[in-house]
């Protein structure tokens, strides 16, 4: 992949070491802009002045073996008001991040009204932008439109979670239509976990203008003297491979470049009790479902939530959260059983916790109320199950209790390798009883450093205990949080079909080893769609490959297939996880084409590859989404190969009961596979609902 330069020339026009020059096409400001640009930062000065004209004063560099940064300080001209531009360049991946930090010191607060991260004067052209739009179980659905004329925003109001409705990752295609193996395209990461807006405005005829930063809605940022505030950082990409290569820039970014938490790092197949047993928990099921996950061949049990409570039970969403103690009534010999257990079964352990929140219905709530966020003199707003809030995570004493409450499960359980972190809740009372009148405006920015401030001490402590970030599913996969963990759930939804389309838009930002994907019952709960076993295996394989049903109720084909893919998908893993992701059927061609144009008679398929570094190793992942008897199959046309080399393909997971399909053991160059491509059987003369294939190529 090559950068094509365009932003990075545009951005250093400016640098000139000496020059007084406006930061315009860093940074346009109000009070110093034409009537084309938007503001990036607006402020209010101290003395009731409206306009920022800031200059250049010193530019300095850095230069180790990661990165370059250039770093640009700036004044105003009139005030003591000043911003530092960051502008660092990754060595290793063709990602580039812009941030800003502000302070002044002026006699009072200064009123910051907006504070992007960054700003990229784009061409004019046939501009197509691609953002994640969705829902809790019908996440990251990629919608992709024509850039006209005006200003398209993109923006999310949830308060602390941000990737649920609309994702803070966009690309932008510069030449037509995205095609994901071809042409240029711009993709883009606000590394916030809150609130943020993205806006591509074309105020006139001459280009485009991409800003991305926290959403100023009710979120005017009072900064004191002295107090620095840094914006999130804007990372960014160019690529020439369409979609795709903005992809691997980006998961190679996050696994390489502190991004992701031990992103190099290959993550443990694990059955998780949520959707098997719910709040249901008692020692015996529990220890029935370590049983189960050891035979498979698994490697972590997770216990989710029901575990804990005291005066209040937490037999259903509506109690207990905050109140972190081991229910004896279900467990009465604690965690140290279930460790040991785990132990004795040559396994890890995990547990869930959603530190964040409490109930009303809790003795965290009696004696604390003052500690979950709420708006002075108004009635509550409750979420779900009808008693939950938010903690405010302004507060230090708040930040101490979620910390400790980590630290005293590591330090009392030290054999837990595995957290499942929750958050179940959007921030529906916007104050705070811990900041002071003047700065409740401060709460939506306020509570995610208080947040990341909490994980850093976390991780400072805990580097190497595994937690997943779940927010109802795939509401916090943003790159504001995933430096603190390690990977995140999915979706809620567990359906093998719709896991197929949520995965897609998923991997346009994250790389698999973050995606945690499990294999769920049939006929799954929330669609009661039935999907073959083989096809839910080879879903979940593609990612972090887990369960999550209960084994009690699986046939005896079902466990034999899963104990098969979990010995197989362990030969595989390194490839799976930290590969390199070509997307080669979007399982979208019907609702937009992108390299393949489907065709009504044929079959409707989805199939991706991972390549290693060296190319020499690949595996493919084919999937049929319809069946019709006498149906046309498809031709899937591989990518990222060595067209020189010979790849013998043997087929992976087969089907129980089956031997492998006629193309194992077959040979053929990459240049072959990738122009001509293969038959890939995924039907039957009987056709079979759902069918799919795996492929290791060497
Ligand atoms: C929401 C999560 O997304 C689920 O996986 C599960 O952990 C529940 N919360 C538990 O309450």
């Amino acid at each position: 992949m090559k950068r094509t330069g365009l932003f990075f020339l545009a951005m250093c026009a400016c640098l000139m070491v000496g020059t007084p020059v406006r930061a315009i096409d860093m940074l346009p400001t109000f009070g110093d802009i034409d009537h084309i640009h938007l503001p990036a930062l607006i402020v209010q000065h101290a003395d009731g002045d409206q306009s920022l004209q800031l200059r250049a004063q010193d530019t300095t560099y850095v230069d180790n073996a990661q990165y370059k940064e250039t770093v640009i300080a700036t004044k105003d001209l009139v005030q003591p008001f000043y911003v530092t531009i960051h502008v660092r360049q990754w060595k290793a991946v063709p990602i580039t991040e812009t941030w800003y930090e502000i302070s002044h010191a002026e006699k009072k607060p200064v009123r910051l009204q907006r504070f992007d991260s960054g700003y990229l004067p784009l061409e004019n052209g046939d501009l197509y932008l691609v953002h994640l739009h969705g829902n809790w179980a019908g996440e990251a659905v990629p919608t992709v439109e024509r850039l006209t004329r005006g200003i398209k925003t993109i923006r999310n109001s949830d308060g602390a979670r941000n990737a649920h409705l609309d994702a803070p990752e966009v690309m932008i295609s510069l030449d037509g239509q995205p095609q994901e193996n071809s042409g240029r395209v711009l993709g883009a990461a606000l590394c916030w976990s809150g609130n943020f807006e993205i806006r591509v405005a074309a105020t006139d005829e001459k280009g485009f203008h991409f800003y991305a930063g926290i959403d100023p809605m009710a979120s005017e940022y009072i900064l004191s003297p002295k107090e620095v505030f840094t914006t999130p950082h804007l990372a960014y990409t160019c690529s020439n491979e369409g979609m795709g290569g903005v992809s691997r820039a980006f998961h190679r970014w996050a696994r390489t470049c502190g991004m992701l938490h031990n992103g190099n790092a290959t993550r443990s197949i694990l059955l998780n009790s949520w959707e098997g047993i719910y709040f249901d928990i008692t020692e015996e099921r529990i220890l029935a479902m370590m049983n189960d996950i050891a035979a498979f061949g698994g490697e972590l049990f997770v216990m989710d939530d029901g575990w804990f409570g005291g005066k209040y039970q937490r037999n259903s969403d509506d109690a207990a959260l905050g109140d972190w103690v081991v229910d004896t009534r279900k467990l009465p010999n604690g965690l140290d059983a279930l460790t040991a257990a785990a132990k004795d079964r040559h396994i890890q352990f995990g547990i869930w916790i959603e530190p964040e929140a409490v109930n009303t219905r809790s003795e965290l709530f009696e004696k604390h109320p003052e500690w979950a966020l709420q708006e002075r003199n108004r009635e509550l707003k409750l979420g779900r199950g009808g008693t939950q809030l938010v903690l405010d995570m302004t507060n230090p004493k708040v930040q101490d209790f979620v910390f400790n409450l980590v630290d005293d499960l590591l330090t009392k359980h030290p054999e837990i390798a595995y957290i499942k972190w929750d958050a179940n809740a959007s921030i529906q009372n916007c104050g705070s009883t811990y900041l002071p009148r003047d700065k409740q405006s401060n709460l939506y920015i306020d509570y995610h450093l208080g947040l990341v401030k909490t994980l850093e001490r976390i991780r400072a402590k805990y580097p190497n205990v595994v937690i997943q970030n779940c927010a109802s599913g795939g509401g916090r996969a943003n790159y504001g949080l995933m430096p603190y963990f390690d990977e995140f759930w999915v979706s809620d939804n567990n359906d093998a079909l719709q896991r197929v389309y949520i995965q897609w838009g998923t991997s346009y930002f994250f790389p698999s080893n973050a995606m945690a994907q499990h294999i769920g019952g049939s006929p799954y709960l929330m669609t009661g769609r039935t999907t073959p076993i083989k096809f839910r295996c080879d879903v979940a394989m593609s990612g972090r490959l887990g369960m999550e049903l209960q084994p009690a109720h699986m046939t005896e084909t079902e466990r034999a297939q899963c104990t098969t893919a979990f010995q197989d998908y362990k030969e595989l893993r390194e490839l799976i996880q930290l590969g390199n992701l070509y997307r080669l059927v979007s399982p979208y061609n019907d609702q937009y084409p992108m390299s393949n144009v489907k065709l009504p008679e044929t079959q409707s398929v989805a199939a991706l590859m991972y390549v290693s570094d060296t190319k020499d190793h690949a595996v493919l992942f084919a999937y049929g989404l319809s069946s019709f008897m006498k149906q046309a199959s498809r031709r899937i046309r591989l990518a990222g190969l060595d067209p020189e080399r010979t790849y013998t393909l043997t087929e992976r997971n087969v089907r129980h009961g089956e031997q492998p399909c006629a193309l194992d053991g077959k040979s053929f160059t990459g240049a072959h596979l990738m122009s001509v491509g293969l038959d890939i059987p995924l039907s039957t003369e009987y056709a079979i609902d759902y069918p799919s294939r795996i492929f290791e190529l060497k």
